[in-house]
């Protein structure tokens, strides 16, 4: 279909209608490159022929609402490019399943997800890493460590001196995850354990400089609230401080998506997610933290100390 005037409203309308029939669309439209620096919906006159602007970056953001992947342009004609969306496979995810403690094992899909490979999840991460002054802090916890992913950031941002003078400490209910972590973690400055969140006083971990749990307290079969208030009046030290990552999205067909699919809502709804960001802020807030929330497809809470971060 050739695109040149129609406002984004037809062209969204137009692709979902199309999608319920086909699994790919195609689009030939104004190529970006011919007007950049125009901002979406800006007029361009080529020739006879009056297009509205969009940029790779719209049309990206067009395939991600689809539920689609955009694969490589082509260059159809002096002025256009044909934009090709293809339905990503909503099967293929983790998320169908039950919770169980191998839902997030190495033989589930979600072994294949790199976060640190998708850039708004690293730049958020690795800003609340810094926010938190990583390489000041001792001893780490990590709560739902799954392979050590968010472990692996810290050793690559940091000194060597530095991060072979930590205490790491890793828990997470999936034996074949936490076997990988071992592997990965073998310097002696790194324990892992098998290990039930909802029980954590039978390992008498102590007190920690930095809790850093992303996508895991929300989990099913864990209570949010009293674990939260548990882990901040038990488990951080007098300036520990803390790096909570929330998911804002699904992975689907290799895409990380925004937008977490919401209980009785057949779009992403917020509520849920607010309401528990919200409340860690309020809480820690009232215990003297300076709190920042950060982050897109994860949002990131950082919480830190008020007297030490001074
Ligand atoms: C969504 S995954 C997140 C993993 C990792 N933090 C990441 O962001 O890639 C949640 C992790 O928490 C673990 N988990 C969930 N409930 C748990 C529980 N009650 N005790 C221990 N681990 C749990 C799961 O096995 C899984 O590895």
């Amino acid at each position: 279909m050739h695109f040149t005037k129609e406002p984004m409203n037809e062209i969204l309308a137009w692709a979902r209608e199309a999608l319920k029939n086909v699994d790919t669309v195609t689009l030939e439209v104004l190529n970006p490159d011919l007007a950049r620096g125009c901002y979406a919906g800006e007029n361009v006159l080529i020739g006879d022929t009056s297009y509205l602007y969009r940029s790779y970056k719209a049309w990206s953001d067009l395939g991600e609402i689809l539920f689609c992947r955009m694969l490589t342009p082509e260059k159809v004609s002096e002025y256009t490019v044909r934009i090709t969306f293809e339905k990503l496979d909503q099967s293929d995810s983790f998320h169908r399943f039950e919770a169980q403690e191998e839902k997030y094992g190495t033989a589930s899909r979600f072994a294949a997800i790199h976060k640190n490979e998708e850039p708004a999840f690293l730049n958020a991460y690795l800003r609340a890493l810094r926010s938190v002054k990583v390489g000041e802090k001792k001893r780490i916890l990590n709560l739902g460590i799954n392979t050590g992913d968010e472990f692996d950031l810290i050793q690559q941002i940091l000194p060597r001196e530095s991060y072979t003078g930590l205490e790491l400490v890793g828990i997470d209910h999936s034996a074949s995850a936490i076997a990988i972590a071992r592997e990965r973690f073998d310097e002696g400055n790194a324990t892992f354990h098998v290990h039930d969140i909802n029980d954590l006083e039978t390992l008498a971990l102590g007190r920690f400089d930095l809790i850093v749990t992303i996508g895991t307290l929300q989990s099913s079969g864990l209570d949010f609230k009293p674990l939260f208030a548990k882990l901040v009046q038990e488990y951080l030290s007098t300036d520990g401080a803390m790096v909570l990552g929330f998911p804002n999205c699904r992975w689907m067909g290799g895409e990380m998506i925004y937008g977490a699919k919401a209980p009785n809502y057949p779009y992403s709804e917020m509520s849920l997610l607010i309401k528990d960001v919200y409340y860690c802020k309020k809480y820690l807030q009232q215990k003297k933290f300076r709190v920042t929330v950060t982050g897109k497809e994860y949002l990131f809470l950082t919480a830190t100390r008020i007297s030490a971060s001074r």
